[in-house]
């Protein structure tokens, strides 16, 4: 893959502000990103992996330079299936730094030609999660200033049912 790409895993259960403010910060070091969806995750997810994938394939529509992608099995065999070398996560806070270190790490360990990059997402969105906005939404709060746009039609919609 000769352009600078990373590829920024996660569950997007669902993506929040915060990681679109990763995504931005990161478009500024890489000249494309593939944003990954896992399909296998501790997590039990609210939304489905196909509704996810769905989700941040619309969120990112105009912007060229941003890939939706879904993976299932082992981040790194994906990495090494599309010839990428960069992983690009999210911090937030320090909370956060003890479960990175320790992916990075393991996957490194996995595949040693692999590298993890951090970014900071923006001050003002950096303590924003995805479990937070999965209670207010389906206890019926306003998650407009949390989520992009798309994102409340899709609770909406799953809500309904
Ligand atoms: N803004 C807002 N929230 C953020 C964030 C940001 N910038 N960065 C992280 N988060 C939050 C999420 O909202 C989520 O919150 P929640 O726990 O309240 O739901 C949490 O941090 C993490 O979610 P996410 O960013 O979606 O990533 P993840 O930690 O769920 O992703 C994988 C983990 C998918 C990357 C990892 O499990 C994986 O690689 N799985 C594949 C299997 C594998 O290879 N395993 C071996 C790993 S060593």
């Amino acid at each position: 893959m000769p352009e600078k790409v990373a590829v920024y895993p996660g569950t997007f259960d669902p993506i929040t502000l915060g990681h679109v403010s990763v995504v931005k910060r990161a478009l500024i070091v890489f000249e494309k990103l593939i944003i990954a969806v896992a399909k296998d995750t501790q997590k039990n997810t609210f939304f489905s992996f196909e509704e996810r994938f769905e989700m941040l394939k619309e969120v990112f529509s105009d912007e060229p330079r941003v890939e939706v992608m879904k993976f299932e099995g082992l981040l790194i065999d994906f990495m090494k299936r599309i010839g990428a070398k960069v992983i690009l996560r999210g911090l937030r806070t320090v909370s956060d730094f003890e479960y990175e270190f320790q992916m990075a790490l393991t996957n490194r360990k996995l595949d040693n030609s692999i590298e993890t990059i951090f970014i900071m997402a923006e001050e003002q969105v950096s303590y924003f999660s995805s479990s937070l906005v999965r209670e207010i939404a389906k206890l019926g709060g306003d998650i407009s200033l949390l989520v992009p746009q798309p994102v409340i039609k899709w609770f909406e919609r799953k809500l309904k049912r």
